[in-house]
């Protein structure tokens, strides 16, 4: 095919899981691989992580958990989304497992197990600070008490999420920390025990104390990038995605040249200019192009003007690329990286929104 390719190397997947798992002492982890596996392919990504050993997976919405289970993942998953009352059913049949993450969430369930006799597995999210789903930090005694009194819910897993664990000041991520380790305390005080106790993403797996939890919900790392560029960046995880797109036209041309749209980048020297074809609609991210590169053969060229829809240029200087060839856009290739924090850093934005937004015509390719 004639466009952009996103190869997805999965033995970098693999390492990357491997490297997570060093850091958390072999603490288990709950691959997350919702948005199609930010943007790397969910099915591809839970099926190698599988064979790797993964045994929990997190997806957001239901029908990414049928998918993953109709795509024969045996594991345990997780749906993040809030509870959808009309579809306990299907949780049921496809062996998914529910969030309470609302008051609201009990009496649907506590109906169902009334009228079937039986329950779909749930976790119970608790909000320490998010202000997203999660019930309500002081409704937590309330409802661990009715978790209590409700044994038909079958609630193996209590958790939450950080907002903050990536930056580099943590006090809100500790005032997260200690609202739950307080509701972790009550628990325990209360006989109340989960199989699960979960709280960490990546920022949190390199910034926070692990002791407290069994499991680790990890999603960036995995996939090789870390979560903001305030995190310790030690740990040699490697982008698992190359996004590449050929060079289909080059020409010559003088110094004075503008070129695309708005004919804000005018060429210092006569230079070459190159065509690619991968655009914004591919998920290259069109705010790249004021201080972007990619890597042709192992060089960094730049970006020549705005970023179109199919298609944007590189000024390639005197080298003269080949037609066909590819450019390294964002990842890793034999010869050398563009990571996506150092695009999110320059774009103000974040390697979340880059990885997940690549799609459009991208071909995904897949090597182990
Ligand atoms: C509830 C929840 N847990 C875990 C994660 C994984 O976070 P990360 O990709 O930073 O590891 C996410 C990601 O958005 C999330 O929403």
């Amino acid at each position: 095919m004639v466009g952009p390719k996103a190869i997805i190397h999965l033995g970098r997947l693999k390492a990357n899981y491997d490297l997570v798992k060093q850091k958390v002492h072999g603490k288990q982890i709950m691959a997350v691989v919702k948005a199609n596996g930010y943007g790397h392919g969910g099915i591809a990504c839970a099926k190698a992580l599988e064979n790797h050993g993964c045994r929990f997976f997190a997806v957001f919405s239901f029908d990414e958990g049928v998918e993953l289970r109709n795509a024969g993942i045996k594991s345990d998953i997780l749906l993040l989304s809030r509870l959808d009352a009309r579809r306990i059913d299907e949780a049921i049949d496809h062996g998914l497992i529910l969030n309470i993450s609302n008051k609201l969430d009990f009496t649907p369930l506590i109906t169902y197990a009334k009228k079937i006799g039986t329950c779909p597995k749930v976790h119970l999210k608790v909000d320490t600070g998010m202000t997203r789903l999660g019930i309500d930090f002081d409704d937590a005694a309330n409802l661990i008490q009715k978790l209590k009194d409700h044994p038909e819910i079958r609630c193996e897993g209590i958790y939450s999420h950080f907002a903050t664990a990536d930056e580099g000041d943590l006090s809100y991520a500790r005032k997260q920390e200690s609202r739950f380790n307080s509701i972790l305390d009550f628990c325990a005080k209360e006989g109340v025990s989960f199989k699960y106790i979960h709280f960490s993403n990546s920022g949190a797996i390199l910034n926070m104390d692990q002791s407290r939890y069994d499991i680790v919900r990890v999603g960036m790392l995995l996939y090789g990038a870390f979560p903001s560029n305030e995190v310790p960046m030690e740990i040699p995880f490697q982008p698992v995605m190359e996004f590449k797109a050929p060079v289909v036209s080059v020409r010559r041309v003088p110094a004075g040249t503008h070129v695309s749209y708005g004919g804000v980048y005018e060429t210092k020297l006569d230079t070459h200019i190159g065509v690619i074809q991968c655009g914004f609609a591919d998920g290259f991210p069109r705010a790249w192009y004021k201080d972007g590169y990619v890597s042709y053969q192992g060089k960094q060229f730049k970006i020549a003007g705005r970023v179109c829809m199919d298609q944007f240029m590189v000024d390639f200087g005197d080298t003269l690329p080949k037609k066909g060839d590819d450019v390294l856009m964002i990842g890793k290739d034999k010869l050398d990286t563009v990571r996506m924090e150092t695009i999110a850093d320059q774009i103000q934005s974040t390697p979340y929104v880059i990885a997940t937004a690549i799609g459009g015509r991208t071909e995904r390719i897949y090597q182990d």
